[in-house]
């Protein structure tokens, strides 16, 4: 049997950055713009957000970093986000995540205006697309996840979708958006976490497999079904000690289950790239909407 196919996150992001540029560079007046809150020296968000800002740039999005120290109390990050939300001239905000203990990421999603909240994460934006609403701000994992499913013609409609992990940012989101009661979605999603039991067995009888354990080579050849579709959302970076350089792998052992799979994404170059194409989706989605753009 031949290989899986690749779902190339890369070359849609990029498809995507060229859309956006054309219709950026359409817009009378100033450009969008997106505040990125940094709190402390996290060495992966550091390179998340110069990722962040880096693919803003290249679409003509301008990007404002606010570097914070770690040792930030409620009352001082609450008071930056909320003159950023204040400011007329910022579309949207992203606090990178993770954040120090003393902040708790829920309620600096509630600090957040969800009118400016490109993350998806605060509550309003949450509840809509528990509800049943697309009309918020969509979390941008799931959105990318979503669309590099469309772009394949990989429809969920009826299926079973596997989710492993329960994360804010990607689990639960991507439940609820999948379940939407709406052509193109209406999936019959579980959700499996670190503590469920007969994980194993569970994950073979998905058709879609979405893996979000952040916990390399958890997914091998044998827990997946043939035939069926899996992406990979973890992100791990591991040292090669014999070469003397890092690596970034993801959830899944690609080798095995590509022989399985039907579909699979590679890391990197699957579920990254999405995330960010659909920041920058947001961010124009939230420039429009303040410009009454149609
Ligand atoms: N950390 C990991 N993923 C994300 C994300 O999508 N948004 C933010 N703000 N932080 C993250």
């Amino acid at each position: 049997m031949a290989d899986a196919k690749l779902l190339d996150g890369k070359a849609l992001s990029r498809r995507i950055e060229k859309e956006l540029k054309a219709e950026i560079q359409a817009f009378s007046g100033r450009a969008p713009c997106l505040a990125v809150v940094i709190v402390g020296t996290h060495a992966p968000s550091l390179i998340y957000v110069g990722k962040k800002q880096e693919a803003c740039k290249r679409v003509g999005i301008d990007s404002k970093l606010f570097e914070v120290e770690e040792t930030v109390n409620k009352k001082e990050l609450k008071k930056l986000i909320e003159s950023i939300n204040k400011d007329h001239d910022i579309d949207g905000i992203l606090v990178q995540l993770p954040l120090p203990q003393q902040i708790s990421p829920l309620e600096v999603a509630e600090w957040i205006h969800h009118d400016k909240d490109v993350d998806g994460f605060n509550p309003i934006n949450m509840g809509k697309l528990l509800m049943g609403s697309l009309s918020g701000f969509i979390p941008c994992t799931p959105l990318g996840v979503k669309k590099l499913l469309d772009e394949h013609h990989i429809s969920v409609t009826g299926k079973h979708v596997v989710v492993l992990g329960r994360s804010n940012i990607v689990g639960k989101p991507m439940a609820a958006l999948l379940t939407q009661i709406n052509p193109g979605y209406d999936a019959t999603v579980t959700v499996l976490h670190r503590n469920s039991p007969d994980l194993k067995n569970i994950c073979k009888s998905a058709d879609i497999l979405i893996i979000a354990a952040g916990q390399p080579h958890l997914i091998t050849g044998s827990m997946v079904k043939k035939g069926a579709v899996v992406v990979d959302v973890g992100i791990t970076k591991v040292n090669n000690v014999s070469l003397d350089r890092s690596k970034v792998v993801g959830d899944v052992c690609f080798d095995e289950v590509k022989k399985v799979a039907d579909y699979i994404t590679p890391v990197p170059g699957g579920v990254g790239p999405m995330t960010i194409a659909m920041l920058l989706e947001n961010c124009v989605k939230s420039y429009k909407r303040h410009h009454k753009i149609l």
